[in-house]
């Protein structure tokens, strides 16, 4: 089952790190992580991750069934479980009228058999420091009231739902929330439109020159508002 057993700290490193260090050694699929606040919380391609205590649900889970889709199941399950309209902007981050969130880490050794699936959702913060305000919301700031608690147990069930969805209902449910299609989008060596996901995942680019196809990790998209 997923969630269980759970781990609560009222303040660690990372909820990824703790994840990692259970997975290590043998915490079984689902095993769940999660923090009142996180010391060094850590975001994609090297960034941080800060929440003040308490106002973002930080959560992360040891996963042992895995497959390429996983990262996108996440991004749908949250979608789903947050109570306001929401969006995913490529990679795997969610948006709420066009600010962030929540963001999406996953790591681990799939080779080894297991991931940490990391998310955080602002969920109650209702202000963001100067350098994030305009790039930021919370389910609070939304409109949508809710506690961390009850985005967990919303998130457990969207997700369970979704790492037992077909790859096809996973790809449509992906695209059904994408925030980029038709956006424009700019990254270090080109730009042009969201033309969508390809069934691996990588985005679709309408440019001058035809279209190309993006990884994720291998790009970092410069900063578009998709609303
Ligand atoms: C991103 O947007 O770049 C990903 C952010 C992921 C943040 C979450 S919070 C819980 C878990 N623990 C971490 O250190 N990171 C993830």
């Amino acid at each position: 089952m997923i969630g269980l057993p759970r781990v609560h700290h009222r303040l660690t490193d990372s909820t990824n790190e703790r994840a990692k260090a259970l997975a290590l050694g043998g915490a079984p699929h689902g095993t769940l992580v999660t923090a009142d606040e996180q010391s060094a919380g850590r975001g994609r391609q090297g960034r941080a991750w800060t929440a003040a205590p308490g106002d973002a649900l930080l959560m992360s889970l040891v996963l042992r069934e895995l497959d390429e889709l996983l990262p996108l199941r996440a991004a749908v399950a949250v979608c789903e479980a947050v109570p306001v309209e929401a969006r995913i902007k490529w990679p795997n981050d969610v948006w709420v009228g066009g600010r962030k969130v929540s963001g999406i880490l996953v790591e681990g050794r799939p080779q080894d058999g297991w991931a940490v699936l990391g998310i955080g959702i602002n969920v109650t913060a209702e202000e963001f420091p100067e350098e994030l305000r305009e790039i930021a919301t919370s389910l609070a700031l939304a409109g949508a009231a809710s506690s961390t608690e009850r985005v967990l147990a919303d998130l457990l069930v969207s997700f369970e739902r979704q790492l037992g969805a077909s790859a096809a209902d996973v790809l449509a449910a992906w695209r059904e929330h994408d925030a980029l299609l038709g956006a424009e989008i700019r990254w270090e060596e080109g730009r042009g439109r969201g033309a969508g996901i390809t069934d691996a995942g990588a985005l679709r680019v309408d440019t001058e020159s035809g279209v190309v196809e993006l990884n994720a990790g291998e790009v970092h998209l410069q900063r578009s508002r998709p609303d």
